[in-house]
């Protein structure tokens, strides 16, 4: 796929052993460069949204562990604990996105694997820095290919609707939901994206609006609201959606308003395309029910923008996710390919 202008949201400086990621918080008004050198600061940056999207978390955590590891003295038994204490606590920085867990464990069985071999401590470091960087290339060339077998469902000319942020900045690059819509840009598809807006955080006003201008793709902003408006009243050809978690047989969490936009898309008869890594699902979770959705700080619904706009404590429900029950997909789409209902991975 051409280089687009598109954002890198995180990346590894060898020579100081940071990370560093752009802060999808800061955008779109600043453009704003983190580096992040301790093991705290990563979980800090993934807790708070500055780096987002499942694939980009599962990246910036197996980098935390790497980074972290770079920085101990001495090995043995002290350093397998101080590497599954590590571990756990970045498990811990969110949830229901199953990449984080998948690389982590990635990176866990590349480390007991050094372990089992007595690699030295030289070597057990390069090994996970081997492995972070893997991680981050493999996700890259899934998101490209993704594009690919998305694009085959696609026609010259047609209005996409997305929902969130499943872009480069949520990605190693391409993105997955948008990967297509790159493709088709550089292939001449002339698509018209609309974008929901994604409240409460506004990932897709923020984020998906920025990074496609960026990109030069058409876009247009919508509220969350103006969806069901939307189908009635233009022709909406398809939905693209990526996801945090696919159960076995389908069910799929992503951003919350997926599932609503799942359903008024099947009123009115639209495809809905879930566009995801393998690393996306699940095989410990059969079905949507077993799904820990995140529950988020009130403030994220009492303010917009850091402005309130509700009344001092009043109650607030704030899930982060909801889940797609896999009768409403139209086809869920992997880097390996096209998948339709019923779906078996
Ligand atoms: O809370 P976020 O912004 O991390 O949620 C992101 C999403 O829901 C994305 O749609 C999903 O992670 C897929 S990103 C390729």
């Amino acid at each position: 796929m051409a280089k687009y202008n598109l954002p890198q949201s995180v990346s590894y400086e060898a020579a100081d052993n940071t990370l560093v990621i752009l802060d999808q918080q800061k955008l779109p008004q600043e453009i704003v460069y983190l580096s992040l050198t301790s093991l705290e600061e990563v979980w800090q940056s993934i807790k708070e949204l500055k780096v987002r999207g499942a694939p980009a978390i599962g990246i910036a955590a197996a980098w935390g562990l790497a980074l972290h590891i770079q920085k101990q003295a001495s090995g043995g038994v002290e350093l397998d604990s101080i590497f599954q204490l590590a571990r756990s606590y970045l498990a811990s920085s969110r949830p229901t996105a199953v990449n984080l867990f998948w690389a982590l464990d990635r990176m866990a069985r590349c480390w007991e694997l050094g372990l089992a071999q007595s690699q030295s401590l030289t070597a057990l470091k390069a090994a996970l820095l081997g492995e972070a960087a893997a991680i981050q290339e493999e996700d890259a060339a899934m998101c490209a290919a993704i594009g690919e077998h998305g694009l085959s469902l696609l026609e010259p000319g047609m209005r996409l609707l997305t929902h969130c942020n499943a872009g480069a900045l949520a990605t190693a690059r391409y993105g997955t939901a948008l990967a297509p819509i790159y493709l088709g840009q550089e292939r001449g598809y002339n698509f018209s994206v609309f974008a929901d807006e994604t409240r409460p955080l506004l990932q897709g006003a923020r984020l998906t609006t920025w990074e496609l201008q960026q990109a030069g793709v058409e876009v247009t902003l919508i509220c969350d609201s103006m969806v069901a408006r939307l189908f009635t009243q233009f022709k909406i050809d398809a939905v693209l959606v990526g996801a945090d978690r696919i159960a076995q047989n389908g069910d799929t969490a992503n951003k919350i308003g997926t599932q609503g936009v799942a359903l008024l898309a099947q009123h009115f008869k639209i495809p809905f395309y879930v566009l995801a890594p393998t690393s996306t699902v699940d095989p410990a979770t059969p079905r949507g029910e077993a799904m820990v959705i995140e529950e988020r700080d009130p403030t994220e619904v009492t303010t917009i923008g850091g402005v309130t706009v509700a009344p001092a404590g009043v109650k607030v429900y704030n899930p982060a996710f909801d889940v797609t029950s896999a009768a409403l997909i139209s086809a869920i789409i992997t880097e390996k390919g096209v998948y339709s209902y019923p779906y078996m991975f």
